[in-house]
């Protein structure tokens, strides 16, 4: 019979899922278990060891923590952009995105459009040379259209800033396009619909350096799992481009701590754009 949780452990538990989320743990088994065990496994030192113990994996092995079947089928890494992405000059960059966007139009192709207010396709310089891409919508972006509009976006905008740029110098977009029902993760069949449409925005902008915002970004730019610990910290190739694998500021409004190793991602991405270290992080 199922367990009735109250409604504050209810909370804490969503609170906590995420938290794993924001970690790239996101393949959660169920197994029998007996009140008094889950009570004790609840225990915030238990927890703790939980979280730590795959963080803690050797980032050279790349095991697969997450199980025997990878949630996404790995596919080919490419290491240059198509060629017809080379022929988008400068100038056409934004009407090669419109066309883009023309073509989502008012998509149906997953379940996310169900749920949805609008699609967020995108923010920023069509030529920018620093792309950053998030999860998919919240509330805010839903609501208004454009990414990164609510309390995480206030956040990536003082990321932004304490790089030297302003918001409208970079390009940012999301796995998926539409929101995900109380801002769960997108499931496999939804980003992996939606990704190609990323991909072509990537190919188009052809930004020096991307950066991945969280888990799940970092997991379908580079088509394979792997916990964050394990991807931050050094450049990736990326189809030609220079990738670097962050927190997301979701994950940084919840545990601020983090700021500090965000800020060094952010200072490499830096350091390949040839920017000046600014003053201060916020
Ligand atoms: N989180 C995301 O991943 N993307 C947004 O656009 C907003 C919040």
């Amino acid at each position: 019979m199922a367990r009735q949780l109250d409604g504050a452990t209810r909370d804490a538990l969503v609170e906590r899922v995420r938290f794993y989320r924001d970690l790239g743990l996101t393949e959660f088994y169920r197994r029998p278990v007996d009140a008094s065990v889950l009570a004790a496994e609840l225990e915030p030192q238990a927890l703790q060891a939980a979280a730590v113990e795959p963080e803690a994996e050797s980032s050279n092995s790349q095991p697969n923590i997450f199980g025997e079947e990878p949630a996404i089928p790995a596919r080919k890494s490419i290491s240059a952009p198509p060629e017809i992405a080379a022929a988008v000059s400068a100038g056409d960059r934004a009407a090669a995105l419109q066309m883009i966007r023309d073509e989502i139009g008012e998509c149906t192709r997953c379940a996310l459009h169900k749920g949805r207010n609008k699609i967020v396709f995108a923010d920023g310089d069509p030529n920018a040379r620093l792309m950053f891409v998030g999860e998919g919508p919240g509330a805010d972006e839903d609501a208004q259209g454009l990414p990164f509009v609510g309390r995480a976006g206030q956040l990536l905008n003082n990321m932004i800033a304490a790089m030297g740029l302003t918001r409208e110098q970079v390009y940012i977009a999301n796995v998926v396009k539409c929101r995900p029902p109380g801002n769960r993760t997108p499931e496999p069949d939804e980003a992996n619909t939606c990704t190609p449409f990323l991909f072509r925005q990537i190919d188009v902008v052809r930004p020096q350096v991307l950066v991945a915002l969280g888990a799940t970004a970092a997991t379908y730019l580079l088509g394979h799992r792997q916990p964050l610990a394990g991807l931050r910290g050094r450049v990736h190739a990326f189809r030609g481009m220079q990738l670097i694998v962050t927190y997301h500021p979701a994950f940084l409004l919840r545990d601020p701590r983090q700021k500090k190793e965000a800020w060094a991602d952010l200072q490499m991405a830096m350091k390949e754009l040839g920017l000046k270290k600014a003053a201060s992080s916020s």
